[in-house]
């Protein structure tokens, strides 16, 4: 381990892991508001923002998410979820075209931010397939001008203790030339 990992914010980001066991324990609506901020604190092309999130509680939905998406069975245990989805029309000009890796990097916030405070997340995947795009609109009421990229259930870890999976490969590096 060199110094680095011994910074809090570095520590997060290499002990981060998904979750996909929880307690069952209900999150707060306040963190779950947390994990938002945390999500539009992302960058974004020329900070168009071409985002939106839908948060939800209600062990309903979560169901029948759970049951209309293949990837995503542990929705219901969770407790709670965020959606996060595309505006691909807020923008005209050529930053248009990065509102799925803008949308990504929003993601990815809310992963890190969700372990930092202990939580667990994963996330589970909407975007591309046109048949999970159908089924999170469909069950949540998103119109048809906004892409769900993504659905993260958000709760308390089943397993608190991971260890870091240590994913770094040295063979996929290259410096100053490939
Ligand atoms: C684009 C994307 C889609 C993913 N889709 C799913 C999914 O549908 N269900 C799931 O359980 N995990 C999903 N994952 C989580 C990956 O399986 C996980 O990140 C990977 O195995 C590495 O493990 P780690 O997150 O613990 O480092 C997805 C991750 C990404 C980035």
């Amino acid at each position: 381990m060199d110094g680095s990992e011994r910074n809090q914010t570095m520590e997060t980001i290499m002990s981060r892991h998904s979750v996909r066991e929880f307690t069952g324990e209900k999150v707060g609506r306040d963190t779950l508001e947390t994990l938002l901020r945390a999500a539009m604190a992302a960058p974004s092309a020329v900070n168009v923002q071409p985002w939106s999130f839908l948060a939800i509680t209600d062990g309903a939905i979560l169901a029948k998410l759970e049951s209309r998406l293949p990837y995503a069975k542990m929705l219901g245990k969770a407790g709670s979820a965020i959606v996060v989805c595309g505006l691909p029309g807020k923008d005209e000009t050529f930053a248009k075209q990065y509102w799925q890796v803008d949308c990504a990097a929003a993601a990815e916030n809310i992963l890190l931010a969700a372990h930092a405070l202990g939580l667990g997340a994963v996330w589970t995947a909407v975007h591309p397939d046109p048949e999970r795009i159908r089924s999170v609109r469909e069950t949540c009421g998103i119109p048809e001008s906004v892409v769900p990229l993504a659905v993260i259930p958000v709760g308390v870890p089943a397993k608190p203790d991971y260890a870091p999976r240590g994913k770094y490969r040295s063979e996929n590096v290259h410096w100053d030339r490939w």
